[in-house]
């Protein structure tokens, strides 16, 4: 299958205003194909909007591109100016919705204004009628109510307001889409309801490919094809999204996993463990495995460091092969059921709604 977005030792970094560097993105590497979509995870602060601004290939302080590519559907970005990116690829190659964007929409327009800055920036022949046309047919057939767009974003709930934000967004059909958390602010049937409109977004072709950035692991099985896990601005891990829910090898991953509840068959009896400490700074770059110091394996393998492939689109970033980790794995989860003092444990018996037997103590 042809690759949508390719992208190769990617850095990039902060300068804060002592002049320290933040390399919130480290010589990162990865592949997207078309018609496919990809989960990132990873703790707070480990840089994951930082990727997806990073791949936009668009930067302005305090982000700056230190090196690598960028390459779109066969079209290396990073070498275009600011100007030719922002004209020919912003919405139209890749499309960004940020964190936290449904509160950033400006509350004196109505939703058909932003509608046409986007349509105008790429094409300024179209006609009001023609845009007005456009808009109405796209929302149509992502069942969207065209009465929003005469409306203004305070007048909309925070599941229409963050699905008309998308539908904006993607307007101009990217080829790749970047949803930072976009789920995240919502409860629970407007989380689903804006899943289903990025499902249907790529399902219609309006997007070919996504990028799909979140805390909420669980989400991501169902969503995404592939999950990559970011630890300290670097992937380490990366693989289907059933081999990484079950089966995650790196022990950040491996820890991520078991912090989180998977509302899926095969989690039954799964121990829920926090990983202790908390991620590197960034000011310094650390040196060698960045997950040594919380790792619970580091006196098995000695801090240092190796990306091993494991199988077809699998890999991760640790010295321990395969069969070791599975086998640490096995005696960790076996201690942690015998010594619920330190984990609790959660059977999934009603896992939907979550009913907990063990006890916090
Ligand atoms: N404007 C900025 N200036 C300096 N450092 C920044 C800036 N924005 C982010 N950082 C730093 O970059 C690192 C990565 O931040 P980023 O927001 O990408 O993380 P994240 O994984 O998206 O976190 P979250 O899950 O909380 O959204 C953090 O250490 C953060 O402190
Ligand atoms: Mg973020």
């Amino acid at each position: 299958m042809a690759v949508m977005l390719e992208v190769k030792n990617l850095t990039t970094y902060y300068k804060t205003r002592m002049n320290e560097k933040i390399c919130s993105v480290d010589d990162v590497s990865f592949s997207l194909e078309d018609g496919k979509s990809m989960g990132i995870a990873g703790e707070s602060g480990c840089g994951k909007s930082t990727l997806a601004m990073s791949v936009m290939g668009y930067y302005f302080p305090p982000l700056y591109y230190q090196g690598g590519s960028i390459t779109i559907d066969g079209k290396e970005i990073t070498s275009l100016s600011p100007d030719v990116i922002r004209q020919t690829v912003l919405g139209t190659d890749i499309a960004y919705i940020p964190q936290a964007a449904m509160n950033a929409l400006n509350p004196t327009r109505k939703i058909m204004r932003f509608i046409e800055d986007v349509l105008k920036a790429h094409n300024s022949t179209l006609s009001k009628k023609e845009m007005r046309d456009l808009a109405e047919e796209r929302f149509n057939i992502l069942n969207l109510p065209s009465k929003v767009l005469d409306q203004y974003a305070v007048e909309l709930s925070g599941g229409m307001k963050q699905r008309t934000v998308i539908a904006i967004s993607t307007i101009l059909s990217p080829k790749v889409l970047i949803a930072d958390e976009p789920s995240s602010a919502l409860d629970v049937s407007s989380q689903k309801i804006v899943i289903k409109l990025l499902h249907d977004l790529m399902e219609k072709g309006f997007v070919r490919s996504m990028l799909f950035i979140t805390h909420e692991l669980p989400l991501l099985f169902n969503v995404t094809d592939d999950i990559m896990v970011m630890y300290a601005a670097e992937i380490v891990e990366r693989g289907s999204a059933k081999e990484m829910v079950f089966d995650p090898l790196m022990p950040y991953s491996k820890g991520l996993m078991n912090s989180i509840i998977v509302p899926e068959e095969g989690t039954r009896g799964h121990v829920l463990q926090a990983i202790p400490g908390a991620p590197p700074n960034l000011k310094v770059r650390p040196e060698g495995c960045r997950f040594s110091e919380r790792c619970q394996y580091l006196n098995v393998c000695g801090g240092t460091l190796e990306d091993k492939a494991a199988g077809p689109g699998r890999s991760y970033r640790c010295r321990l092969g395969e069969e070791t980790l599975r086998e640490l794995y096995k005696v960790q989860e076996e201690n942690a059921k015998k010594f619920p003092l330190i984990s609790h444990t959660f059977v999934d018996e009603e896992i939907a709604g979550v009913e907990t037997v063990g006890e916090e103590r």
